[in-house]
């Protein structure tokens, strides 16, 4: 059918296997593809609204539940743990423990306040995506699930993430890269400032 993505900088390429999981096989280019993703995941932002009254839980079962609502229309694996070693990412067969000793982690710094909301919701997010529990959409993921710590963890605005897509190659994706690599080194700040820009 031949598929061909175009991968920009601090992304994971996908392997033909992830590839075979491509649900809608009209898709012939990467902007097709980003296309029916973000409609896709505008699917998991309505089902979220609709939920909203809810309070969200931090737990292992809800992020694998919200990849499987923005992704689960276009990937087969959507909300499947990653089985494949990735450009970022760690071991994969550590993803599961990892994941847990993050959800603990993250429900203790709420209860004791170990650090202001939005720092929790910042390590939080970086930890997710250096994890990189899936395939793909990592990014997106653990955005949305940031937004929704400090929105409904803790009632404040949601980020803005530099207000434009990051999907794209941008001067605001360098600003964000740049931000993470920050937060590699376990200064968060960089990140913090950029999701309020
Ligand atoms: N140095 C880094 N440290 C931590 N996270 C990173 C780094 N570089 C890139 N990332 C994250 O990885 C994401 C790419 O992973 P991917 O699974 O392709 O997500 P998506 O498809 O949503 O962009 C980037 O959007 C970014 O959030
Ligand atoms: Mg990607």
């Amino acid at each position: 059918m031949g598929l061909k993505l175009t991968y920009m900088d601090g992304q994971t390429p996908l392997d033909p296997e992830q590839l075979n999981g491509l649900k809608i096989k009209t898709i012939h280019s990467q902007q097709q593809l980003n296309e029916f993703e973000q409609t896709n995941i505008n699917e998991a932002l309505k089902w979220l609204n609709a939920k909203s009254k809810l309070k969200i839980v931090i737990s292992e079962e809800f992020i694998i539940q919200l990849h499987k609502r923005m992704f689960g229309m276009v990937w087969k694996w959507a909300g499947q743990f990653r089985r494949v070693e990735t450009n970022i990412g760690i071991d994969w067969t550590k993803i599961a423990i990892e994941l847990k000793l993050l959800v603990d982690d993250t429900n203790f710094w709420v209860e004791h306040q170990s650090y202001m909301p939005e720092e929790i919701a910042i390590r939080f997010k970086h930890r997710l995506v250096s994890i990189h529990c899936f395939p793909n959409g990592n990014g997106r993921h653990s955005r949305i699930m940031a937004d929704l710590i400090v929105l409904q963890v803790f009632g404040l605005n949601k980020f803005s993430w530099g207000q434009y897509s990051l999907v794209e190659n941008s001067e605001q994706r360098k600003l964000y890269l740049y931000a993470l690599k920050q937060a590699d080194n376990g200064n968060f700040s960089e990140l913090m400032k950029f999701a309020r820009s």
